[in-house]
């Protein structure tokens, strides 16, 4: 975008005191009630072929018209239609080959958040899959983002990824990655959970089948009429990328989505299930907790981070959580009198935002499944193997040489395809610091991670391998990173989506 020389049109001029903080987007609608439907499972995405080595998907992303509130429909832009999108079952040592066709009118950019992918399949921003239906790319040449990348792939209508699932079993998610667009396309409905499972996982006595769940949360807001709101500055989605000024920060919702519905409740046994909760929010942390009224879990039992299983489970009262994040938890039931709620709150939030997703207990069952005290093995986090040290500033200051201009930026700059901010080698141990004055969550693509540091020693939720790191303000955490996988260029970024549209996103490539 800077390559483009383009002005860029969500920036704050003059002398700005003040970080932008993360800003509520009120609906127009009326909120609808809380715990009056029942927890959506997303669908399951079935190969249309497999042969020995490969299963075969097929996805279209268009529009549909679901109903989310009552009473009313929203627009949605959805993988097959479906808001979260299907999700996809992978198994270690089997590779996914997903073709991808896009109904929508705008171009779109697939991710596999999490996923040790080949650099043509990674989804880098500007490897945009164009519309079925036409594009002008002549047109649409002053698009920031488009301009200025000669190593962009782009494809007509359709494209075929390749996710090797050489990796250890972990709950991944796939969502859009189009340049200066992420936040407002994945607001529309683009994300979705890849399941990768893996022998070692399938042997532990962990709660599976109808007592395993994935949970996307993320908050959204809505017009009178049902429609999404969001404050694109382009409602077009066309040409300039970003959001209204006062935006900046990031956008808040004020409707809490479960797998697509608003606050639902499901009824559970009086036994232990596991939940793959992730924060699929734009900008919004949350901080999970358990509100029973009588006898009823107060803690939830970790077992897995971003990368996978840890190696051995953790108990925690409260889950801070930031977008892009993965837990991977067991909630115990037993205790709970028939009839009884337990209540999955937002101790981030306040008032309708405080709350999540109701329990109630309306089985008894005998448990077959239990949290075995090792759960996997992984490798201590060794310092002494790193052989290089780099340090990314992740700020909000001028982007120019007067320093007028402010925005997100990574070192002092703003995102530019066309510069390369490191060039890690294949298979070398790195220590990557981060440092920042204001909250960001940081992810790599292509790699996980372990924390050496965060302010001191790493944090309650930095456990086991990451992804995704929640950097809270005036922090400075070191990760331990193998590169490991691919040679070829990756992003890495702030996951505040709106951030990350803004800039704070730069390039590393594996050579
Ligand atoms: Cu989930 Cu580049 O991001
Ligand atoms: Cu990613
Ligand atoms: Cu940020």
């Amino acid at each position: 975008m800077a390559a483009a020389g383009l002005a860029l049109p969500w920036l704050q001029t003059g002398c700005i005191r003040n970080r932008p903080l993360p800003r509520l987007l009120a609906s127009r609608a009326p909120l609808p009630p809380q715990f009056a439907v029942p927890l959506p499972r997303p669908p399951v995405l079935r190969p249309v072929r497999s042969d020995d080595k490969s299963d075969y998907y097929e996805m279209t992303a268009r529009t549909a018209k679901l109903p989310i509130l009552p009473g009313l429909t929203t627009e949605i832009w959805g993988y097959e239609g479906t808001v979260p999108g299907p999700t996809i079952e992978a198994r270690q040592g089997r590779a996914v080959s997903l073709k991808l066709r896009n109904e929508l009118a705008r171009p779109i950019v697939n991710h596999l958040h999490g996923g040790r992918t080949p650099p043509e399949s990674d989804g880098y921003p500007t490897d945009l899959i164009l519309p079925v239906s036409g594009w002008d790319v002549a047109a649409h040449r002053g698009m920031s983002g488009m301009a200025g990348d000669p190593r962009a792939r782009i494809s007509q209508g359709e494209r075929i990824h390749t996710y090797p699932n050489e990796q250890r079993a972990a709950t991944l998610w796939y969502h859009d990655h189009r340049m200066d667009f992420t936040a407002a396309q994945v607001w529309r409905g683009l994300a979705g959970f890849y399941i990768l499972r893996d022998e070692d996982e399938l042997k532990l006595p962990l709660p599976r089948g109808e007592k395993e769940w994935p949970l996307l949360i993320c908050d959204r807001s809505f017009d009178r009429d049902g429609s999404l709101l969001y404050p694109s500055l382009d409602r077009a989605l066309l040409e300039r990328g970003g959001v209204e000024p006062e935006y900046m920060g990031g956008v808040l919702g004020d409707v809490m989505l479960v797998n697509g519905a608003p606050w639902p409740q499901l009824e559970v046994a009086n036994t232990r299930y596991r939940f793959r909760i992730l924060n699929a929010c734009n900008a919004r942390q949350l901080e999970l907790a358990l509100e029973t009224s009588g006898a009823g879990p107060r803690e939830f039992v970790q077992i897995g981070s971003d990368g996978g299983l840890l190696a051995a489970p953790l108990r925690h009262k409260t889950i801070r959580m930031a977008p892009a994040e993965r837990f991977d938890v067991v909630i115990d039931f037993a205790g709970v009198p028939k009839g009884a709620a337990v209540t999955l709150v937002n101790r981030a939030g306040t008032g309708a935002m405080a709350q999540i997703l109701r329990f109630v207990v309306a089985r008894e069952e005998k448990d077959e499944a239990t949290v075995p005290e090792r759960l996997s093995t992984l490798e201590p986090a060794d310092a002494s193997r790193a052989t290089v040290t780099r340090t990314f500033d992740f700020s909000y200051q001028g982007m120019d040489r007067q320093g007028m201009e402010r925005g997100w930026t990574i070192n002092g700059k703003p995102f530019d395809a066309a510069r390369m901010d490191a060039t890690p080698k294949l298979g070398a141990t790195e220590i990557w610091q981060m440092r920042t004055d204001f909250s960001h969550p940081l992810h790599l693509h292509l790699v996980h991670f372990q924390v050496l540091s965060h302010s001191g020693r790493p944090g309650p939720y930095d456990a086991g391998m990451k992804d995704t790191l929640n950097l809270g303000a005036g922090q400075t955490a070191n990760l331990l990173i193998h590169f490991a996988g691919y040679r070829g260029r990756y992003v890495f970024h702030c996951h505040n989506l709106e951030h990350e549209d803004m800039a704070m996103m730069a390039n590393f490539e594996v050579v």
